[in-house]
């Protein structure tokens, strides 16, 4: 049985221009990413390479129609795609890798398969997603109201590039909604049934380096984070290895409908969902990968390592970052949370495959509603 795939060469440099210099960015190179990213920290450089910024096709996290208006406007051909951004960027900038990515329904609806065309750079500019190390490219697909992921490996990237300068100017409330999407990774991968031994050397790590991290901000505030920032990155980087092998699972599953309908930031809406999930879990099963999880947990959380003991913990910490809404303060209504019941048993099976402990279709509706 496949243990650990790590597909792309990892990379890491200190600053934007040695990785600039180091890959030789120009002619024949398309770079993605937005201009209040590429101005600072590449505009000095005068590169010859291709640019788009994803910001000029609308706010907010990727959907198709986004996709399909950035692809209507890349006229040359390019030898390689490099993307330079938060998830956003990223995900998109997977599909430009592939030969013929539109009709971008017909790739998530699995009518063609992804093909690699061109060589793919994935450079990360938040801490959360992982995405740099997955072969995973996750879209609001308007027309259906729910977001999905389309997982092929075509979709690897060549090389990823760790540069933790370019998470300077990263605001915190970026910073805090990415890495509490990073720590889901690392915990959701180590409960899956299909994680194993090694993938959880990756969950573990990366859970212990972003809690580490948490602690120091708790203690002393939101700039406590930036001497911490290459950490989080590598952690964010763990964790995708993590549940780009093992999996996600409810948390993200339960997320989508909630993001796609009230456009609620991806890690944020994992926020909202992420201790509906496990309370839901404890209720089924403490032991196994749970207790061996929480057993871990309760280090760096200073806590006993009984599972409610550690989970209480935990979200405790998270409030220290970031507000915990109930869905309602989305705008979340009764009749949602059955549209999004169902929205989850139709739409999200690749995820609830990976679930800790089976989660039917009243467990879902409760976790909703309890968080309601
Ligand atoms: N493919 C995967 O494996 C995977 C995994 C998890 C999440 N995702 C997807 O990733 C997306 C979320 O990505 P994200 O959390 O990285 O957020 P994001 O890419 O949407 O970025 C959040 C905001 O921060 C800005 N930003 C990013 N980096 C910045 C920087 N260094 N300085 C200043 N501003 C910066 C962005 O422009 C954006 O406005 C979601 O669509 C989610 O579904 C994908
Ligand atoms: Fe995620």
């Amino acid at each position: 049985m496949r243990q650990l795939m790590i597909k792309p060469t990892l990379y890491r440099y200190d600053t934007a221009a040695a990785f600039a210099e180091a890959f030789g960015l120009g002619p024949g190179d398309l770079v993605i990413t937005n201009e209040y990213i590429y101005k600072p920290y590449f505009g000095a450089l005068d590169l010859k390479c291709d640019v788009l910024f994803q910001e000029k096709y609308g706010q907010g996290e990727p959907s198709d129609d986004m996709a399909e208006a950035m692809y209507r406007d890349i006229k040359d051909h390019h030898r390689r795609i490099i993307a330079v951004g938060g998830g956003t960027v990223i995900d998109i900038s997977k599909l430009f890798a592939l030969k013929d990515p539109s009709p971008i329904l017909e790739l998530y609806d699995g009518v063609r398969p992804a093909v690699k065309e061109k060589e793919l750079v994935l450079v990360p500019t938040t801490c959360g997603t992982g995405s740099e190390v997955t072969n995973i490219a996750i879209l609001a697909l308007n027309s259906r109201g729910t977001k999905k992921g389309l997982a092929a490996d075509a979709m690897y990237a060549d090389s990823a590039v760790l540069v933790p300068e370019l998470l300077s100017g990263l605001p915190f409330r970026f910073f805090a909604t990415s890495s509490i999407d990073a720590l889901i990774h690392a915990v959701e991968s180590s409960l899956s049934p299909n994680g194993n031994e090694t993938t959880r050397l990756f969950g573990y790590r990366a859970a212990e380096m972003i809690l580490r991290g948490y602690q120091k901000i708790a203690a002393n505030g939101p700039n406590a984070r930036i001497p911490l920032l290459g950490d989080f990155l590598l952690a964010s980087t763990y964790a995708g290895i993590a549940f780009g092998n093992a999996g996600c699972a409810a948390v993200h599953a339960l997320s989508y409908p909630l993001g796609a309908k009230y456009h609620v930031a991806h890690g944020e809406s994992n926020y909202a969902l992420f201790d509906g999930v496990m309370r839901s879990y404890l209720e089924l099963d403490r032991g196994g990968e749970m207790a061996a999880l929480s057993a871990h947990l309760a280090g760096p959380l200073e806590c006993s390592p009984e599972p409610e003991a550690v989970f209480a913990a935990l979200d405790s910490l998270l409030s220290t970052l970031m507000q915990k809404k109930a869905l309602r303060e989305y705008g979340v209504t009764e009749e949602d949370l059955t549209e999004f019941t169902d929205s989850v048993l139709l739409n999200q099976s690749r995820l609830m495959a990976n679930n800790f402990a089976p989660l039917d279709r009243d467990r879902i509706y409760r976790i909703y509603q309890a968080l309601f």
